[in-house]
């Protein structure tokens, strides 16, 4: 088992109000994309649905969404809450590291909410070349993960280090610190990043 499938048990274990990054809301810095029309309705993967809190979203707004997850047991919640609110989406329990059964630039927005920042040093390439592949040339990949703010950790960037990472990849069209209350009354702090890929 790879460290990533231990999430199962992190959602068969906790209630939903227990985890931190579970808003029960949209974040704001997505919101606040697509209502600017900076993120346009088509076809969008969400990378790491959670419990699908923005594929829900998204489906709202127009789009049509796959939304993939490694944990069986969120993508358990997130179907539910969707066929609660009659939203049609693609789920599949699936790593972000094997994007291979979808085509090359299929989609036309990829989301990573609270994704990236979990993806092995490792795994980093595999991870930015499945996503590459899957998105259209000059269009939108929006990233929401950890800065250093929040302390020194492997997975805490600095500006720079997102501007070294992705900008191989993809334009950076706007890139935001935001700080946030979480689902566990803490602050916390990220990096908001629009790209589009080149
Ligand atoms: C911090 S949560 C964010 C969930 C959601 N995007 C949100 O904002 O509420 C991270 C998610 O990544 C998922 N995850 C972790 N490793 C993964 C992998 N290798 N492939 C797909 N999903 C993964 C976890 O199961 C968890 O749902």
């Amino acid at each position: 088992m790879s460290s990533y499938e231990n999430w199962d048990r992190t959602y068969s274990k906790r209630p939903l109000e227990a985890l931190p990054w579970e808003l029960g809301r949209p974040r704001k810095s997505l919101v606040e994309l697509v209502e600017k029309k900076l993120i346009k309705p088509g076809k969008a993967l969400d990378l790491c649905c959670g419990v699908g809190t923005h594929a829900i979203y998204l489906t709202k707004k127009g789009f049509q969404v796959t939304a993939i997850d490694i944990s069986s047991h969120a993508v358990d919640y997130a179907k539910e809450k969707a066929r609660k609110v009659n939203a049609k989406i693609q789920f599949h329990v699936q790593s972000f590291l094997n994007l291979e059964n979808f085509e090359d630039d299929e989609f036309d927005f990829v989301l990573d909410i609270g994704c990236f920042h979990h993806v092995k040093v490792k795994d980093r390439d595999t991870f930015l070349n499945g996503v590459y592949s899957v998105l259209k040339k000059t269009n939108p990949y929006f990233v929401f993960c950890f800065s250093h703010r929040n302390g020194p950790a492997w997975n805490h960037f600095t500006e720079d280090d997102m501007i070294q990472i992705f900008s191989k990849f993809y334009n950076i069209k706007n890139i935001q610190h935001v700080e946030s209350v979480e689902g566990d009354s803490n602050v916390r702090y990220f990096w908001a990043v629009l790209m589009e890929k080149k």
